[in-house]
């Protein structure tokens, strides 16, 4: 993992491979890129000649735009790399944390195989800068080669490995004795790691990453970090009743797990229960996905790794609230022992469903767990999950929608995600739909009218979440693994989408939210 040091050396004595420095657009059409505060020292090595160079260069300022130059005479680090900010604040304010975090992490993707950077941006809204900047940096430097083989990435010459990610990044103008400056660099350093976290389970192989392996590493993690982690084994789920897990894992080698990861504090007030969707690959089952939709469903896990990151999260960070998280952990896939369209499954909290299509297995674990999390009485539910290509549709790729059975809960979790630098939008639950799901059989259907698909799974989970319990439901399929490049300071792969807004809303609740 990448180092993090706060330093107070100028960009121009510090010993690095590399000085970061800001740059914004001018605001006319190809007018000279501005520098950004922070930057001074570079600006003077440069005789005042900065802004005239990167435009030379072709820099405009441009979000996410990368310039390397050599260093003049007058800085130590031999190279620098001007980023783009995009537009300029308004005279007087700052740039905003997202933009200083998209930035930090393109410079940071931009220099994998380096030591050591510098990074000199605007640091004009104090702690707050330095959180942002030190977030977006490391969680740029993010890279994944578990399953490279070995020298694969070394340069030329054998001696540098050109595809490690950057090893240190220093912020400069950030003040190691500052109390709020430190405590900004441990809760980005958590948080990067966290992600970390996430995106490495989402990328890891479905051959090596099955609900026993990930119920394993729930356990390790429990361990390293004071969290409890019990785990229903598939005797334990049948003894409980849970024929959702079980529905949806009987067709897999590799049998379901529920995990309970439970962090509490002596002085918590509330209680949180994270729910996250683990389908460890989701070939569709009987009602099998065809080619073309089904080489990135790894990815199906994306929500309990959410869910588990968030809660180691909130444990190394010491919040003041209860957090329990519930990974509903099976692998959908076809056999003679799979659930078949027409079976109908019992429910944990004892409903019938009527598994018309056995593609829409997210809902049917979430349900138990969610069932299994209510039981507890928390003050409020969060569920996580890449549940349907629907919500892809209607919000794009960088944006999870937010369904919940209690209004000022959802724009609660809007805000929240805003907060946390993700991008969320709140989607309705409309009553008409619930009619769609009526089975002639059964209590209810898996599946109801395709319009509306992702409410139509939101409206399914809301059956399983006990009255008064305010529920949230995140659709992160279109966010939760990115297939195109990689853009600010995410990669390509596994995003490790939600983990910020469920630790923030953690914060949040240690803070007194949630009534
Ligand atoms: N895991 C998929 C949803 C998904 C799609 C995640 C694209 C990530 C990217 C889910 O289990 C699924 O297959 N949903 C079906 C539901 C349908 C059969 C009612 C879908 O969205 O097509
Ligand atoms: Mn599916
Ligand atoms: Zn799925």
């Amino acid at each position: 993992m990448t180092a993090l040091t706060l330093s107070s050396s100028s960009a121009a004595t510090l010993r690095a491979d590399v000085v970061v420095i800001g740059i914004a657009k001018s605001g006319k059409p190809n007018g000279t890129p501005s520098v950004a505060p922070g930057a001074e020292a570079v600006e003077k090595a440069f005789g005042g000649k900065l802004g005239a160079t990167l435009e030379t260069l072709g820099a405009s300022g441009g979000e996410g735009e990368v310039t390397k130059l050599p260093a003049p005479d007058g800085l130590k680090a031999p190279v620098v790399l001007a980023v783009g900010l995009g537009d300029a604040p308004a005279d007087g304010a700052s740039f905003s944390p997202e933009s200083l975090r998209r930035a930090a992490g393109s410079a940071a993707r931009a220099l994998t195989g380096t030591a050591k950077a510098g990074f000199a941006l605007p640091l004009t809204d104090g702690a707050e800068s330095v959180a942002a900047v030190a977030e977006g940096a490391l969680l740029g430097a993010y890279t994944f080669r578990a399953y490279r083989s070995k020298g694969k990435d070394k340069g030329k010459n054998g001696a540098k490995d050109s595809g490690a990610p950057l090893a240190e990044i220093a912020v400069l103008g950030a003040k190691s004795r500052d109390k709020q400056h430190k405590a900004a660099a441990e809760r980005a350093t958590v948080l990067a790691e966290e992600v970390a976290r996430a995106r490495d389970l989402i990328n890891m192989p479905p051959n090596d990453l099955y609900p026993g392996t990930f119920a394993e590493q729930a356990k390790a993690a429990g361990k390293e970090f004071s969290v409890k982690v019990e785990v229903l084994d598939e005797k334990a789920l049948a003894k409980g009743g849970y024929g959702g897990i079980l529905g949806v894992g009987q067709g897999s080698q590799n049998p379901p797990r529920l995990v309970r990861l439970s962090y509490t504090h002596a002085k918590a007030a509330k209680t949180l229960a994270l729910v996250g969707k683990g389908i460890t690959y989701d070939s569709g089952g009987i009602s099998l996905k065809p080619a073309g939709h089904n080489e990135t469903m790894k990815c199906d896990m994306s929500g309990a790794a959410a869910v588990f990151s968030a809660v180691v999260a909130a444990a190394r960070l010491g919040l003041k609230v209860n957090v329990t998280g519930w990974l509903a952990l099976a692998e959908n896939m076809p056999s003679g022992n799979a659930t078949r369209p027409g079976d109908v499954l019992n429910m944990y909290n004892g409903t019938t469903v009527e598994v018309l299509n056995t593609d829409a297995e997210g809902r049917l674990v979430l349900a138990d767990a969610l069932t299994r999390a209510c039981e507890e009485s928390p003050d409020a539910v969060v569920d996580v999950a890449t549940l349907t290509g629907a919500m892809v549709l209607a919000l794009g790729n960088r944006i999870f929608g937010i369904m919940s059975n209690d209004e000022a809960f959802r724009a609660e979790i809007h805000e929240t995600a805003e907060q946390a630098g993700e991008q969320a939008w709140q989607m309705p639950l409309p009553v008409e739909l619930r009619k769609g799901m009526d089975s002639p059989v059964a209590d209810i259907a898996n599946m109801g009218e395709r319009m509306g698909g992702g409410l139509v799974a939101g409206l399914f989970l809301k059956e399983f979440v006990s009255e008064g319990t305010p529920w949230a439901h995140l659709d992160i399929a279109g966010p939760a693994f990115n297939e195109s490049g990689p853009f600010g300071y995410t990669p390509k792969g596994g995003t490790g989408s939600a983990v910020r807004t469920l630790v923030r809303l953690a914060e949040r609740t240690a803070d007194g939210a949630l009534g």
